[in-house]
């Protein structure tokens, strides 16, 4: 990857030892993948925030660049951490785990990442324009921001989303560029299919895309609540950065001969029993992607008194919300994949989010019952 005069001065230790590393992070991403240059981004996203992801290895790592006095140059936002920044002691997130969390949001924000702690930025009007170029790392964000908002970014790590903070840029291949935006494969749902449960087709459509981009045909009308369930459902079980879906994403073009690969609501419904490890919980927890508004309203109207329902958002959102119920939390800042759940006494969630369940089963090791919303508040 060919580098500037100026870049290669970075390289070369000019503006000190992290930038020099950040650089070098970004210069072998983009020999590894071919780009051509470096270019010019507008924000980054930054995961492994949550202690229970990235551990005592990740804090050392960003307490080393923190105590450097490096400072992002480009507006940067956190993922969600280990717990809620102010309400961990309600969460049951013990002393030392806490502890931990905070010093890794402290070097984080003295770099000057913005501690949004978000995974859905969009919900938090961080919102990209069209074509715009961005480093974002959480992956269901990923997708959106490709698929729904059409600006460009790879599926990042949390390194080199650190280091295309620090040094503005990113190396320009994969998904920004226009030629790699295109489709490989295409779903065909069919048209009078009621309820279609998009956090399930996303899992779906991912486990056979992989790094492929799909078109989905077939859907007449989607919410953006539906698009972040489709794209973090893809992105969970397979690769997937982008979706098409002719007629409501900016960006549809497909390869003239892309496998087509029919959707059964068979297809869905296995997915759902694969997830589920059980059949009840007294536990509910909505939120994976981060809940919108409409969708805490929606949670609150059709309350269940008889089950324990926590709800992950943004924090803007949690402030908006009054009148909770007494079976219901809210939390921000966190969720209950990257929460240490287990350790604050949960054993069994019911989840509307195939991601959530994916993870949790691998991740927490905990017992998962995947239905939609309405079965779940629904049961007894
Ligand atoms: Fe967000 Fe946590 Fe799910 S970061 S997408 S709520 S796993």
């Amino acid at each position: 990857m060919h580098l500037t005069k100026e870049e290669e001065k970075i390289l070369d230790g000019e503006q000190g030892e992290i930038k020099a590393k950040a650089l070098r992070i970004l210069k072998t991403l983009g020999d590894i993948f071919h780009a051509d240059k470096l270019i010019p981004i507008t924000s980054t996203q930054i995961a492994g925030i949550s202690y229970k992801t990235i551990g005592d290895a990740g804090l050392e790592f960003l307490e080393e660049w923190a105590r450097h006095g490096v400072k992002v140059v480009v507006p940067s936002y956190m993922n969600p951490s280990g717990m809620d920044l102010h309400e961990w002691k309600k969460m049951g997130v013990s002393e030392q785990f806490a502890q931990k969390q905070m010093k890794i949001i402290k070097a984080l924000r003295s770099m000057g990442v913005s501690p949004t702690c978000t995974c859905t930025p969009y919900l938090a009007g961080i919102i990209p324009n069209a074509g715009e170029h961005v480093a974002w790392s959480e992956s269901s964000a990923v997708v959106f921001a490709n698929s729904v908002l059409g600006a460009r970014t790879n599926r990042e790590g949390g390194p080199s989303a650190l280091s295309a903070a620090l040094i503005g840029k990113t190396p320009n291949y994969g998904l920004h560029l226009e030629e790699n935006r295109i489709a490989d494969v295409v779903f065909e749902v069919s048209t009078d299919w009621p309820n279609l449960n998009f956090s399930l087709l996303g899992y779906f459509i991912g486990e056979i895309s992989r790094e492929k981009i799909p078109l989905i045909r077939g859907i007449k009308r989607a919410s953006w609540d539906q698009l972040k369930s489709l794209g973090a459902g893809a992105a969970a079980s397979g690769g997937v950065s982008m979706i098409m879906i002719p007629g409501i994403t900016p960006e549809n073009r497909v390869r003239s001969k892309a496998e087509i690969i029919p959707v059964e609501q068979e297809d869905l419904l296995n997915v759902q029993a694969k997830l589920s490890s059980t059949s009840a919980c007294s536990t509910l927890a909505f939120g994976c992607p981060h809940c919108s508004l409409e969708e805490i309203k929606e949670i609150i109207t059709l309350n269940n008194p008889n089950k324990e329902i926590w709800i992950f958002t943004t924090k803007e959102n949690k402030e908006k919300i009054k009148n909770i119920p007494p079976n219901i939390k809210i939390f921000s800042d966190t969720c209950m994949v990257v929460s240490p759940i287990k350790e604050m006494g949960i054993n069994c969630i019911g989840t509307d989010s195939a991601k959530c369940a994916h993870y949790s089963q691998n991740l927490s090791k905990i017992q998962i019952v995947l239905r939609s919303k309405e079965e779940l508040l629904n049961a007894n």
